[in-house]
């Protein structure tokens, strides 16, 4: 898995990937069923090890092929569905400890990953919860991951929504999307004219990361909860310790 993450070291690798997708694209097989097959098969079905052991996922481990494989045999985009985030983690705890916060509410889950915080909203009562992330791959994931949980199929949404006119929710969810400075500031904006406009509820999660922490946003948050983070899920995050749940009130 690490593999996958690494940048590209030599532009032969570049070609081979692009090469895959190419040939991935033009096939047939490019189909949901292929990319469910592909999951299924290069995924391993985890629970327990996160801090919402209630909810079972599809994602990469040790035992499956590609966390040491060559990046570039990687026919996708780089897998961050395959991971449960440390942010999204607590987002989920949050939620699954507080069913209150979106019991009855229209929950948008943006940037949703493994779908796991989506999942936490279904299971605590949300009236309608949708799915928002720009990887394709990531929608199929979602969907497997809500029929492991024995929920029916998720409202899955790929496109950019970052930006656009949000009507409809009462609450938007961010597990750990705040790893990139250019990000964060263009969800700042966003989520600030949701609030303001719309009224939206805003709970994000995320375990400290440089981006976040130093981010103008930072300031206009209110910790709600904060939880220590397991052992192997401290080990795969490079010594993060802990992650917390905010909810953001805009400089009204
Ligand atoms: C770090 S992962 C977090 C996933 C999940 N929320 C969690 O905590 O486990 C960030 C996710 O955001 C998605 N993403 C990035 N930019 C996005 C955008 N503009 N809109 C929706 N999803 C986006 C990525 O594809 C990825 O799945």
């Amino acid at each position: 898995m690490l593999g996958l993450f690494r940048p590209h070291k030599y532009d032969v690798s570049r070609l081979v990937k692009t090469f895959l997708s190419a040939f991935i694209q033009t096939s047939s097989s490019q189909s949901d069923e292929y990319v469910r097959k592909f999951i299924s098969e290069n995924t391993e079905i985890c629970g327990g090890q996160s801090l919402t052991p209630e909810i079972r996922l599809r994602l990469f481990t040790p035992s499956c092929r590609f966390w040491r494989e060559r990046p570039e045999l990687w026919p996708f985009d780089d897998p961050y569905w395959a991971i449960y985030w440390p942010g999204g983690q607590a987002l989920s705890r949050y939620l699954l400890d507080n069913p209150g916060r979106c019991r009855g509410m229209r929950v948008l889950d943006l940037g949703s990953g493994c779908g796991a915080s989506a999942i936490a909203a279904k299971l605590c009562g949300a009236a309608h919860v949708v799915a928002n992330d720009t990887d394709p791959v990531a929608a199929i994931a979602i969907c497997m991951n809500y029929e492991l949980n024995g929920l029916k199929s998720p409202v899955c949404v790929t496109d950019n929504m970052i930006g656009s006119e949000l009507k409809g929710f009462d609450l938007i969810l961010l597990g750990d999307m705040f790893y990139d400075e250019a990000l964060a500031t263009s969800l700042h904006g966003w989520l600030d004219r949701c609030i303001k406009i719309h009224g939206t509820e805003v709970l994000i999660g995320d375990p400290g990361r440089t981006q976040f922490q130093e981010h103008s946003i930072r300031r206009l948050l209110q910790q709600q909860a904060q939880f220590e983070l397991p052992e192997s899920v401290r080990e795969e995050n490079y010594g993060l310790t802990c992650s917390s749940v905010w909810s953001f009130c805009s400089d009204l």
